[in-house]
């Protein structure tokens, strides 16, 4: 497949689990399960094809509001997961980290991040991120917390806060703005994802249910993001002479 331009930073809301699972008659808990393998097959994708950062949307901080026997079915699958895949990212030069509210994390689970980040830390592959009790508005309070923490200890002046600033202070300082966004499973929202770092992401909308979602579903994004023209508030024009 010969895509041109691939996204340096993808971002994926994967959602759709429950409907597939329900669609075959089956609980949830069989589409999060499916929905576990097809993310690992789309991660070795990306970082096949050159992707340098990818985020997955796994759990939102409004997702600890479900069932409890869903959300504990999926912390089991994440310990899994990570007992499980370090080893394999290791081998691909993957290296792992979490954004999100990690310590609302059973704390086994958490213990299972820092082992899969330490064992990855090395890795200058593909990079990949699980957006974990993720929340972006909780994300922005906790930046604005700070920054005014540190304006009252004098350590900052209200004047010198720009967007680099704020960024620092945001989980995502070490990683670019995402390039391009796809979300699952035919819902066209945000659903609390990376507020502040989409400002100017291309968004792709995909019908298939996240279990479904296959290489050639994430080729035809790639081929959508191709033909778009990534403006920045700037002319067609200026941005054609920018790079001719
Ligand atoms: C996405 O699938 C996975 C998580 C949010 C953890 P859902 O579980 O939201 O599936 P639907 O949207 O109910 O089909
Ligand atoms: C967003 O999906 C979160 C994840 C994919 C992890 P949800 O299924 O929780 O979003 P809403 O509730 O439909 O907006
Ligand atoms: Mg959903």
């Amino acid at each position: 497949m010969q895509i041109q331009s691939i996204p340096h930073h993808l971002a994926i809301i994967m959602d759709g689990n429950g409907r597939w699972a329900h669609q075959r008659g089956q609980p949830r808990t069989i589409g999060h399960v499916k929905g576990t393998r097809v993310a690992k097959e789309i991660i070795r994708e990306c970082s096949r094809l050159g992707v340098k950062y990818l985020t997955l949307y796994a759990f939102s901080s409004e997702n600890w509001h479900r069932p409890q026997m869903e959300v504990s079915l999926l912390m089991k699958i994440l310990r899994r997961y990570l007992k499980r895949e370090t080893e394999n990212l290791v081998k691909e030069n993957i290296r792992f980290s979490v954004i999100g509210d990690f310590f609302r994390l059973p704390e086994d689970v958490m213990e299972s991040i820092v082992a899969a980040q330490n064992a990855t830390a090395h890795c200058d592959g593909l990079q990949l991120i699980f957006a974990l009790s993720y929340g972006s508005r909780a994300e922005i309070l906790s930046a604005v917390k700070t920054i005014a923490q540190e304006i009252v200890e004098n350590k900052l002046r209200p004047e010198d806060i720009d967007e680099a600033t704020f960024k620092e202070h945001l989980f995502t300082k070490f990683t670019p703005d995402p390039d391009l966004i796809i979300r699952t499973s035919g819902e066209c929202r945000i659903s609390n994802f990376l507020l502040w770092q989409m400002a100017y992401s291309e968004l792709y909308f995909s019908p298939v249910l996240w279990p479904d979602f296959k290489k050639a579903d994430l080729y035809a994004a790639f081929r959508d993001y191709e033909k778009r023209q990534r403006r920045f508030g700037r002319t067609s024009v200026q941005i054609e002479n920018l790079f001719n």
